[in-house]
């Protein structure tokens, strides 16, 4: 294995296993009944899918993504993994499938890491190993409606920085004609189709140099979310983030949130409007991925207005950055409890 960690950007590497389950049922009654099979590594990576699968034909497909870190003491530290297999079961739920038990979860992640652990990138080098839960229907089915069958998988890649630079400052540009998400869509779910969708105007912004900022879809007036990530925004000793019924729930976001308080900020969650970026000090994106990414502009073209936050990371959202790695690496004591060493 010849891998050059420091180098690695947020790819796909090919690794030893992927880890699999599947869950047969029935739907009785409007509820869906069944069961799990146990979770079993494999060195093959091709999942044979029926062509008239419900997750090929009518986007029954939610993930997650979280990141295993080497710390400073050499010990593997998973964070805050049940906050994702709870959200990847409110995802499943979302789109009628069936939700992976928690135990289920752990089991199949411990596994997963246990066949990959000369993955694992060593300490200092800011590469991690990112998992890839997937959860998909596997049924086939005509008629429109959920199947009653379902694949769970989880894939395992070394990854480096989303945004390559470490802790760069990334610009973002306002679209106010492609909507990530309907206010009572599935946007607060992390399903594919989100993804999918969005996918014309991330990557209409990245032709013109940005990332994509996209608004709320009723108004086109309030922040939603930074392309994959949440908003977060420092306006004096205030720490504001975006309250919305179509944004993912960040568990990056929440646990900034704490460790904001921590340091005296005033945490707010409300509806943000765009013009109020022109009150805030400093603004970033934030999720498992980039941590935090801070922002340096953000653009209106339909209005050709610039909104500046210099183009250095501020102090604030540095600390949080910091204190956030520090947990993640091992560097200082975990008091919120939120890494499991494996
Ligand atoms: N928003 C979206 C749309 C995302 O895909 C992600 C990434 O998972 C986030 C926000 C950040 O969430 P988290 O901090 O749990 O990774
Ligand atoms: C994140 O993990 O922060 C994300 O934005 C998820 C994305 C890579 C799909």
């Amino acid at each position: 294995m010849d891998i050059d960690w420091s180098t690695l950007g947020f790819h796909y590497t090919e690794t030893d296993y992927i880890v699999r389950a599947s869950f047969h049922g029935h739907w009785i009654n409007g509820e869906l009944v069944g069961e799990w099979s146990a979770p079993y590594a494999t060195r093959n990576k091709m999942i044979p899918v029926h062509a008239a699968a419900t997750g090929l034909q009518y986007g029954q497909q939610v993930f997650e993504g979280l990141k295993v870190f080497r710390g400073v003491d050499g010990k593997v530290r998973v964070f805050r993994w049940k906050d994702n297999a709870l959200r990847m079961q409110a995802s499943a739920v979302g789109l009628k499938m069936a939700p992976v038990p928690v135990e289920l979860f752990e089991l199949a992640m411990r596994l997963v890491i246990a066949k990959n652990k000369r993955f694992i990138p060593p300490y200092q080098t800011g590469a991690t190993l990112y998992l890839r839960p997937i959860l998909f229907g596997s049924m086939h089915r005509i008629a429109v409606g959920p199947g009653h069958d379902f694949e769970f998988v989880i894939v395992a890649s070394p990854i480096g920085p989303y945004y390559p630079g470490k802790f760069h400052c990334t610009s973002f540009i306002v679209n106010r004609r492609v909507d990530r998400s309907a206010l009572f869509g599935t946007g607060a779910f992390k399903a594919g189709g989100n993804y999918g969708s969005s996918f014309r105007a991330t990557e209409t912004a990245h032709l013109a140099g940005y990332d994509c900022l996209f608004l709320d879809s009723k108004f086109h007036r309030y922040i939603d979310e930074c392309s994959a990530a949440n908003f977060i925004g420092i306006k004096g000793n205030e720490y504001l983030t975006p309250r919305s019924t179509a944004i993912l729930p960040s568990i990056t976001n929440k646990s900034l949130m704490m460790l904001a308080k921590k340091e005296g900020l005033k945490v707010t969650r409300r509806k943000i409007r765009l013009e109020e970026l022109a009150d805030m000090q400093e603004a970033a994106a934030c999720g498992t991925a980039c941590v935090i990414s801070p922002i340096d502009k953000v653009y209106d073209p339909d209005h050709e207005i610039t909104y500046n936050f210099g183009a250095e990371p501020g102090p604030i959202l540095t600390k949080l950055y910091h204190d956030l790695q520090d947990i993640q690496y091992g560097r200082v004591r975990d008091t919120h409890h939120w890494c499991t060493i494996i």
